[in-house]
């Protein structure tokens, strides 16, 4: 599903990722761990294009990652959802707007998509506040509806950079469960986390990025 062959990413001719080889397959929930500056957050940006490689080979399914044009780049985003830190929810759009403004790019008639924005709110138990605004909420129901935007397309491949960063235990847990749920629909969960505590006893598989590339792999 993903592919990584001989990949070397530079910021300013100083590599951070260098020779990275790995894959995910199709269904897998997986994990990326690191010290920071690793290149965890690099790893995401890279599968998802906004940050491209110096040198090696990405693939996403049937899409060669590395050579897409920059035209095909919205069609080939499509195809994946993402919870990252600098992509926040619209402070001036109710909850519901947030999470339904995905489907309008995808140009869904109206009730197909009012009817996919509540079932997701429901999904992440914030149809109560379908109508308030994102400063008025916590930082957990926040992030519940970060979740809801970037399920809400059911898409191929959800990325999700440090998802439980700023949340309490109790909250962390309530996410973790929203992606396994995802994952459970059909979607490939891949996620990036200093935290151990996120993938300790999930079962489920690591990739440890050391000396800028993956240096091991192991059971969480
Ligand atoms: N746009 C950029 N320009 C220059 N350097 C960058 C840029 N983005 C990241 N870096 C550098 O690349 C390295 C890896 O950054 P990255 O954000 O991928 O690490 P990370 O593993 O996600 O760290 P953290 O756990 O702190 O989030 C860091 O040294 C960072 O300073
Ligand atoms: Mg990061």
């Amino acid at each position: 599903m993903i592919s990584f062959s001989n990949v070397t990413k530079a910021y300013d001719k100083e590599p951070i990722l260098k020779n990275l080889t790995m894959s995910v397959d199709r269904g897998e929930i997986t994990f990326i761990t690191g010290p920071s500056g690793a290149g965890k957050s690099t790893l995401l940006k890279l599968i998802y294009c906004s940050e491209r490689p110096d040198n090696g080979k990405i693939s996403v399914d049937n899409w060669v990652v590395h050579k897409l044009k920059q035209r095909a780049i919205p069609y080939f985003r499509r195809n994946i959802g993402i919870v990252f830190q600098d992509f926040k929810l619209l402070d001036n759009k109710t909850v519901f707007e947030n999470v339904a403004l995905a489907l309008r790019i995808h140009r869904m008639d109206k009730k197909a998509l009012r009817m996919a924005t509540h079932n997701v709110l429901k999904e992440v138990k914030m149809s109560h506040k379908a109508k308030d605004y994102p400063p008025y909420l916590s930082g957990g129901e926040q992030q519940r509806v970060v979740v809801a935007r970037a399920m809400v397309t059911k898409p191929m491949i959800l990325l999700a950079d440090e998802p439980t960063g700023n949340l309490d235990a109790e909250n962390t847990r309530t996410i973790m469960k929203l992606f396994r749920e995802i994952n459970a629909q059909g979607t490939t969960v891949v996620i990036a986390t200093h935290n151990e505590g996120l993938y300790t006893g999930s079962g489920r598989r690591v990739l440890v990025i050391k000396d800028k590339y993956i240096d091991r792999e192991m059971m969480g």
